[in-house]
């Protein structure tokens, strides 16, 4: 099929890729003239596992192209594909200014059939104004349908996320909106929901707060844990093996961060008070996540006592492993914590962007773990990178001026560090 994304961000490379790969010509377009030039030459404007390799090989195999015109996306494909930015505004609702754009300048372009598929995260009702807009701007009067199509793709493991998803849903108003999409899908083999578009917006908000409920859920227990001495890793695991609960997204930590979660939580909220529903559960969702970070910094204190002066090693910056993204990133938070306790810092994460190194202006980024140990009154792991499992905790320990370590992903077993001479404090480990 040919098929139009616009907006060249990280939903948009990825969609992209993945649907050239199974057989499609694409054409990924961006306003941003510097990112498109860039991605022309093959730079690649985010770091994710596999993207690069997967962008080249269809690049070279012509079935994926990339440009700036939203006219040309409009006459060339049968299917477009929404994937631009829905920040957050100040007051928490989603910002969509930049759908509002494109769909005018798609209702102005296109001479023929086309399908007009949300995939950035919208406010339900969002495919409706979708709908009106391009009616309203429509030039050559023409059939179109719009349809609603939400990713589920994380950071870090998008490519296979795209490829083996555990369902695909597909929000549509009319039988060939619905079929052409199914057909689209079909490689995957994946179960398809098809139902009508506010459902589809609305599984997508859903599903994250969901999740980000688990997080928040499990680090509530997790601050029991640590009073009552039990260990929040066994709690998880015995909860977890209840099918109807599930492991996943039980993982005590910093709380959650990204382009997402805190992004649709805020939208999700504002949703549901404009159509006059107080959703308290979100709330307590987000105001114990954002507690989390000042809980990890009273541990921290607890180690160290007076952290002013001290120096203190942060292991992880990015949001989550395998990414270099640190939009609201908790690393960021607990840095600038204590930074104004008078810490001074050493930082190293295997991925820091340029735009991490302006976010963190005045703080020694290191090359590589080991530098970043040398001298510290205690380190600090803040992202749960494999690198970091893998430390060598003998050269560690010699390097560190003091051997205290916080965990704040829980990846080390507390007796091994204990026993190789660690004070070592967890989430949740009852310590
Ligand atoms: C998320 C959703 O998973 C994805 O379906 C959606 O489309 C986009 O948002 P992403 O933000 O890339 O993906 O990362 P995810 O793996 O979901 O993690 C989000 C945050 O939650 C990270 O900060 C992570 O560290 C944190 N997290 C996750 C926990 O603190 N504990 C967990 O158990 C799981």
């Amino acid at each position: 099929m040919n098929i139009s994304i616009v907006g060249s961000g990280y939903v948009g490379l990825v969609t992209g890729a993945c649907l050239a790969e199974l057989g499609n010509r694409v054409l990924c377009v961006d306003s941003d003239l510097t990112k498109t030039a860039g991605l022309k030459k093959g730079i690649i404007p985010i770091y994710e596992p596999g993207l690069k390799e997967l962008i080249a090989q269809n690049v070279s195999k012509k079935r994926l192209r990339f440009g700036s015109s939203i006219e040309e996306a409009a006459k060339v494909s049968e299917i477009i594909f929404i994937a631009v930015g829905t920040p957050s505004m100040d007051n928490g609702e989603a910002d969509l200014t930049g759908i509002e754009n494109v769909a005018r300048n798609i209702a102005l372009h296109m001479d023929g059939y086309r399908l007009i598929v949300e995939k950035s995260t919208v406010p339900v009702e969002t495919g409706s104004w979708v709908k009106h807009t391009i009616s309203t701007y429509i030039k050559k009067k023409t059939h179109f349908d719009v349809a609603s199509n939400p990713e589920f793709l994380r950071e870090g493991s998008a490519i296979s996320d795209f490829m083996h998803p555990d369902r695909i849903v597909v929000g549509v108003e009319s039988i060939k909106a619905a079929n052409i999409l199914k057909s689209l899908y079909k490689p995957l083999n994946a179960p398809i929901v098809v139902t009508n578009i506010k459902s589809a917006e609305l599984i997508k908000h859903a599903s994250n707060a969901f999740l980000a409920t688990k997080i928040s859920f499990i680090n509530a227990i997790s601050r029991i844990c640590d009073k009552v001495g039990a260990d929040v890793l066994e709690v998880a695991e015995g909860m977890g093996l209840d099918r109807r609960i599930g492991r996943e997204f039980l993982n005590a930590g910093l709380g959650y961060g990204g382009s997402c979660f805190p992004k649709d939580l805020d939208a999700f909220i504002s949703i549901a008070e404009k159509i006059g529903y107080s959703f308290d559960l979100l709330k307590s969702v987000r105001h114990i996540n954002a507690e989390q970070r000042a809980f990890v910094l009273k541990k921290i204190k607890d180690v160290l006592w007076i952290i002013k002066d001290k120096t203190i090693a942060v292991l992880g910056l990015a949001f989550k492993p395998d990414t270099d993204d640190i939009r609201n990133a908790p690393s960021l938070g607990l840095i600038r914590m204590l930074e104004a306790e008078g810490a001074a810092l050493k930082i190293y994460d295997p991925q820091v962007s340029s735009k991490a190194r302006d976010a963190l202006k005045g703080v020694r980024v290191c090359k590589d773990p080991y530098e970043a140990a040398r001298g510290a009154d205690c380190l600090v792991v803040v992202t749960e990178w494999n690198e970091f499992k893998e430390l060598d905790f003998a050269k560690v320990k010699k390097l560190l001026k003091r051997p205290l370590v916080v965990d704040c992903r829980n990846i080390y077993d507390p007796a091994a560090m204990k026993k190789m001479g660690f004070t070592y404090v967890g989430v949740g480990r009852g310590l």
